[in-house]
């Protein structure tokens, strides 16, 4: 008789996302934010993981490829962000949730979007941001790597062995915070439209993908509600996530 394949890395978060409520509901906030900024067309995502675009956004997944540097069933590709298997000028949008921060080389991803993008056409990231609370979350009860100190246009050799889930999440705050301007320097084909801060108490509360929440699913709404009251005044110190849309010029 046949046994069954192992489960992967990417079924077990599959299996996360169907037990836990709370995590659906906080993930369509954040789905619903980044497909507003989507362009009407096609839209490429990278590091789609489980896979849950198409669910939140009716009016582009029929022109949406949903791709991972892993390979699953319900993704249409799998595809490395750094060498794209699509040909120039074929995209609307990219859209990548919680990826750029494992992406060994963010330099050839950037000149991977650049040439897959139509010129208008919209890179929509969320991403972990590094702030004084927030920093001290990430450090102290998550388990991938801060390093302040990484130089992120470094041109790193790829290297083979590496683990899609690597990381340094302090990638997205070094380039669309602290080196804004270097980043616009580096990467002239791209105009930086917008950086917003995001989440404050809900994300930290709902343990992500981890089994664990300290919040039930019915209260993610309203305090995602007051977070939006309070993101002016308290996101500097403590937001949790970085919302970042970049236009092809
Ligand atoms: C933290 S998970 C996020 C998954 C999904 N976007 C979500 O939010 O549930 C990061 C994903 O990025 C993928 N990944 C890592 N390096 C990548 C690369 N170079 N190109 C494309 N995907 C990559 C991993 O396989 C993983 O599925």
């Amino acid at each position: 008789m046949a046994s069954a394949a192992p489960a992967t890395q990417l079924d077990s978060y599959r299996e996360t996302w169907r037990s836990k409520p709370v995590l659906r509901a906080l993930y369509a906030d954040y789905y619903r934010r980044m497909v507003k900024l989507l362009k009407p067309g096609k839209t490429l995502e990278l590091g789609a993981g489980s896979g849950h675009l198409r669910a939140h956004s009716p009016a582009n997944s029929t022109g949406a490829v949903l791709t991972d540097i892993q390979p699953a069933a319900w993704l249409d590709a799998a595809a490395d962000a750094q060498a794209l298997p699509f040909r120039d000028g074929c995209f609307d949008n990219i859209i990548l949730l919680d990826v750029l921060h494992h992406v060994e080389n963010p330099a050839l991803f950037f000149a991977e979007a650049a040439r897959v993008l139509k010129p208008g056409g919209r890179v929509v990231m969320l991403e972990p941001a590094i702030t004084p609370l927030s920093g001290l979350f990430y450090r102290h009860f998550h388990p991938e790597p801060v390093n302040m100190h990484q130089d992120p246009f470094a041109d790193v050799p790829a290297s083979p062995a590496r683990d899609p889930y690597d990381a340094n999440q302090a990638i997205p705050t070094l380039l669309f915070r602290r080196h804004r301007a270097a980043f616009s320097h580096h990467f002239p084909s791209f105009r930086v439209a917008r950086v917003r801060n995001l989440s404050l108490f809900a994300f930290p509360l709902s343990g992500g993908f981890r089994r664990w929440s300290l919040m039930p699913a019915f209260l993610v709404r309203p305090l995602l509600m007051l977070e939006d009251g309070l993101l002016m005044l308290l996101g500097p110190a403590m937001a949790f996530r970085l919302l970042v849309m970049l236009e092809r010029r």
